[in-house]
C-alpha cells in the first residue's frame, strides 16, 4: 500500500518568488519519505515543453494562446500528473489551471466561459462529473509594483513578463477570484515579506492539512 498522491500547485504573478520555496517543500516531503514529483507548466512533458517554447515567445491570438496551455496540459496530465498521483506521489506542480484564467481570462480578458468548458474537457475524469483539481493551491500574493521592481532586474523577459504593471493588476485579481471560488483549494501567502517569513507560511499550511510534521522553520 502506497500513500494517497498529493496535487499541489503553485500560483501568482510574474516575480511573486514562486522556485526556491517549492524546491524546499520537495526536500521536505522528500525527507518525509514521499517521492515527489517536481514539475511546471506550460510543460513537463517533451510535447509540453515545445508548446511552452512556443507560446512564451511567439506572438498569437488569446484563444490560440489558451488552446496552447490547455493542450500542454492535457499531455502533462496524462503523461505525468495522472500516473504520479496514481503511485502515490506528490505532485508538485508550478502553475496549473489558475493561471489560464488569470492569465488569459482576466490579464488578456478572454471569455472565461471558454475557459470553464476547456477545464472540463481538459480536466474531466472518466465516468464521473468530477474534475481533476489540485488539492491545495498554494498563492504567493505579491503586490504587482513590488513584482515589477524585482523583475526590473531579471533576465530578459518573456511575452508575459514584459506585460504592464497593469496586466499583473489584472492577473492578481483573477487569483483572487479563483480563490473566491473555492476558498478551500487555496492557502494564499502574503509574499511582500522576507524569503523565511513566506516559507514560515508556506510551510504551516501544509503542516495545518497533516501533510508535513512541525519542525524548525527553515528557509
Ligand atoms: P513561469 O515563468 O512561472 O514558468 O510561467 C510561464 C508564464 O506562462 C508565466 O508568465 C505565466 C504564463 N502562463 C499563462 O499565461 N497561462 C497558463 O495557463 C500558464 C500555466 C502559464
Amino acid at each position: 500500500m502506497h500513500p494517497a498522491g498529493l496535487f499541489i500547485t503553485f500560483e501568482g504573478i510574474d516575480g511573486a518568488g514562486k522556485s526556491t520555496h517549492i524546491a524546499a517543500l520537495a526536500d521536505a516531503f522528500r525527507a518525509a519519505g514521499r517521492s515527489v514529483a517536481l514539475t511546471r507548466e506550460p510543460g513537463g512533458t517533451p510535447l509540453a515543453e515545445k508548446l511552452r517554447e512556443l507560446v512564451l515567445n511567439d506572438a498569437m491570438d488569446p484563444l490560440s494562446e489558451a488552446l496552447l496551455m490547455f493542450a500542454a496540459r492535457r499531455d502533462h496530465l496524462q503523461q505525468v500528473i495522472e500516473p504520479a498521483l496514481a503511485w502515490g506521489e506528490v505532485v508538485l506542480c508550478d502553475r496549473f489551471t489558475d493561471a489560464t484564467f488569470a492569465y488569459q481570462g482576466s490579464g488578456r480578458g478572454f471569455d472565461l466561459e471558454v475557459l470553464r468548458q476547456l477545464e472540463r474537457w481538459v480536466q474531466g475524469q472518466p465516468g464521473t462529473d468530477a474534475l481533476r483539481q489540485p488539492d491545495l493551491t498554494v498563492w504567493f500574493d505579491l503586490p504587482p509594483a513590488v513584482a515589477a521592481q524585482r523583475l526590473a532586474s531579471a533576465r530578459v523577459p518573456d511575452r508575459f513578463e514584459s506585460q504592464p504593471q497593469a496586466f499583473f493588476e489584472r492577473v492578481a485579481a483573477g487569483y483572487a477570484q479563483r480563490m473566491e471560488g473555492a476558498p478551500e483549494r487555496f492557502a494564499r501567502i502574503a509574499s511582500d515579506q522576507p524569503k523565511a517569513e513566506v516559507w514560515q507560511q508556506v510551510r504551516q499550511a501544509f503542516e495545518q492539512r497533516g501533510w508535513l510534521q512541525p519542525t524548525e522553520a527553515r528557509a
